[in-house]
Parts: C-alpha cells; sequence; structure tokens
C-alpha cells in the first residue's frame, strides 16, 4: 500500500552558470529582456551541475523523504538519461516500478542557463514526458494507495488528467492537483466538474488570476471562486511573497523566512508536495483542521526555502524532521 502516487513529468536538468550570459533589454522577446551571448564566439561555463527534475519525479523526491511510501508515475526514453532519473528515485526510496520507458522519444531534458546573479532562463526539450498515454498504466495497481498527487501534463500525457482524477474519484483515493499549461487551457467548462473532485489545488497567484478571470490583486475574489469550484483546499503560492490557502472557512497566509536564494528551479514542486506531505503528517484518517494545515504550511515553506538555496530540483529538500535553519513562518488566518 502506497501513501501517494505521483503523476507528471521526469527530466533530466544541466544547470550551465556562466557570467557572460547578459541580460540585454529588447521588445524582441516576450519578457522585454533577452539572454544573449556573443554569436560565433565560444562562452565558457564557470560550473555546470547535473539533476533530476520534473513535477512527478521532484514530488514523489519530496513524500519519501518525509517518510511517505510513495510510487512515481511518468514517461522516460530508453536511454541513459532516463536510466539516470529512476536511479536517482531508486537511490531515495521512490517505487519506480511504474515509470515507463518510451520506445522513440528520449528522456525530457532541460538546460538552465544560470548568469549568476539574473534570473534563469529554461531551455525544455519535453520528449518522453509528452506521451504517456492511458492504456500503458496500470491502473489496478494504482487503486493501492491513499493520494495521488498530480503535477502538470502536457502533450498526449495532458489527455490522461481527466480519467487519472476520474479514477482515483471512483476509487476513493483523495486528489491533490498542481496543474501545468495544458491542464488550465482546458478552460473552466471542462475543469469545473473535476475540480469538485478535488481534495487540494495549488496554483501560483498568475494561474489563479488566469484561471478566474480575476484582477491581479484581487486575492478575496480569487478564493471566492475557487472555494465554489474546489471540493477542498485551495493553495495560492505568491513566490517570494510567500501563501495563501483557503479551506473554505479561513484565509490563511505565510510569508517566508530570512535565507538566501540560489535558484528557484522546483520552489513550486518543493511546496506543493511540502504542503501534501504536510497534512498526510497531520490528518490521516481525518479532515484537516487548522492546526494541519498552519504545519503543512511551514512545512511546505521550509522544503521550498531548502530547494531554493541548491542548483537541482531535488538539492535541499527536507528530510523528516529537519526544518533547516530557518525560523518556522508565522500563519496567520481569518475567517471568511
Ligand atoms: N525567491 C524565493 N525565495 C524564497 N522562497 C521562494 C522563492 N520563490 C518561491 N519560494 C517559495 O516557494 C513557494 C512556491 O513558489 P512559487 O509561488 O514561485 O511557485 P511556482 O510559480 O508554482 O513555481 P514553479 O515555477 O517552480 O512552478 C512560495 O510560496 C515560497 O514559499
Ligand atoms: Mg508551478
Amino acid at each position: 500500500m502506497f501513501d501517494v502516487i505521483t503523476f507528471g513529468s521526469a527530466t533530466r536538468d544541466m544547470f550551465v552558470i556562466s557570467k557572460d550570459f547578459q541580460a540585454i533589454k529588447s521588445d524582441d522577446f516576450v519578457s522585454g529582456k533577452g539572454l544573449c551571448v556573443s554569436a560565433g564566439s565560444k562562452i565558457f561555463a564557470e560550473d555546470i551541475v547535473f539533476a533530476s527534475g520534473g513535477g512527478s519525479s521532484n514530488c514523489a523526491a519530496t513524500f519519501t523523504l518525509q517518510g511517505l511510501a510513495t510510487a512515481c508515475v511518468t514517461k522516460v526514453g530508453d536511454d541513459p538519461g532516463g536510466n539516470a532519473v529512476i536511479d536517482d528515485l531508486k537511490k531515495l526510496g521512490v517505487n519506480t516500478g511504474f515509470i515507463l520507458k518510451d520506445k522513440k522519444f528520449k528522456t525530457a531534458y532541460s538546460v538552465i542557463l544560470s548568469p549568476p546573479h539574473g534570473e534563469r532562463t529554461i531551455l525544455v526539450y519535453q520528449g518522453a514526458s509528452h506521451e504517456l498515454r492511458k492504456e500503458e498504466i496500470s491502473w489496478q495497481e494504482l487503486k493501492k494507495t491513499e493520494w495521488f498527487y498530480i503535477s502538470g501534463l502536457s502533450g498526449a500525457s495532458s489527455e490522461i488528467f481527466e480519467s487519472i482524477i476520474n479514477f482515483a474519484h471512483e476509487n476513493g483515493i483523495k486528489i491533490a492537483v498542481n496543474p501545468g499549461e495544458a491542464q488550465l487551457k482546458m478552460g473552466i467548462d471542462r475543469l469545473e466538474p473535476l475540480l469538485n473532485k478535488i481534495d487540494i489545488f495549488i496554483l501560483n497567484k498568475e494561474e489563479a488570476t488566469r484561471l478566474t478571470c480575476l484582477p491581479y490583486n484581487a486575492e478575496k475574489e480569487i478564493f471566492k471562486r475557487l472555494d465554489n469550484w474546489i471540493r477542498g483546499i485551495a493553495v495560492m503560492s505568491k513566490g517570494p511573497e510567500g501563501v495563501m490557502v483557503s479551506d473554505g472557512r479561513d484565509i490563511y497566509s505565510a510569508g517566508i523566512p530570512k535565507s538566501g536564494i540560489l535558484d528557484r528551479t522546483g520552489a513550486g514542486d518543493a511546496f506543493g508536495s511540502g504542503f501534501v506531505a504536510g497534512l498526510i503528517q497531520k490528518s490521516k484518517h481525518k479532515k484537516p483542521d487548522a492546526s494541519a494545515i498552519e504545519y503543512a504550511i511551514q512545512l511546505g515553506t521550509a522544503n521550498a526555502t531548502g530547494t531554493v538555496q541548491h542548483l537541482g530540483a531535488k538539492n535541499g529538500l527536507l528530510k523528516k524532521g529537519e526544518w533547516g535553519p530557518w525560523k518556522r513562518v508565522e500563519v496567520k488566518s481569518y475567517r471568511i
């Protein structure tokens, strides 16, 4: 029996650190800035770091480190990158028996270009992580769990999102979702019947604004709408500003502890999975109460703070009972 089974992508990540990456203002780019190097030159990197990443694998790492029996569902290529992802998870103690290997596409690969003091830029090859198909999944085996944690599913893999939620609902499995782009693009008409089956729904503030079609700072209104749609708890993360959570009765909020930051890759996964791990630890067979939500916010925040101190989405994740050198964040709440 598992506590949690995760769904989503698994990638190989390579971080390239070079002081020669320059940000240049230009309206030719969506962000108004381009990351530039001199064309035709050799650009030297001060360091490179290899790590595994992707929502399904990162979150599985947090759950197992938090002492929960965890399995990961994802697809990699039949290549050394895929084996490296599987080995990383095995070493942590994650069950990798459900990880599929695609014969045609290679393991997803991200190259993270990181200037020492600037915003990173990521080159993404999604490869095999796009190719998870309904008919390849051992559905009967997946019944043996308390929770599903579903992170972004893209390409052909996005077509199984509804099936996973409906399967969990029919089998009494609790559901946490941190949606990706393809899920948000489904539109509220298709999403609404699914949200009604979800126990924990995790979005960042931009995503929450887009989904609810409300102004960026209308936080109360955003939660009112999310609470109407979602059966359980709505979580809105706000990057360095912290997080807000609603259980439909109270709104909880917290900032982040004073700490450094090296690289924010994996912060969303570390927060979301840390939050869900905290709720599972504190409310195994009962409805989460205020103290469980408070604890979950503190654990998710501490776990995200741990990972942003390091390159590599799994580096710095906390083990059960460890909280790092930072103070636990103060959680405030008020009745809606
Ligand atoms: N720069 C930062 N410094 C410290 N903590 C951070 C930082 N960015 C994020 N966090 C922590 O991680 C949590 C989740 O981050 P964020 O809101 O950026 O999620 P996200 O946009 O989903 O991230 P991702 O791009 O990884 O999916 C925040 O609520 C906060 O606790
Ligand atoms: Mg995210």
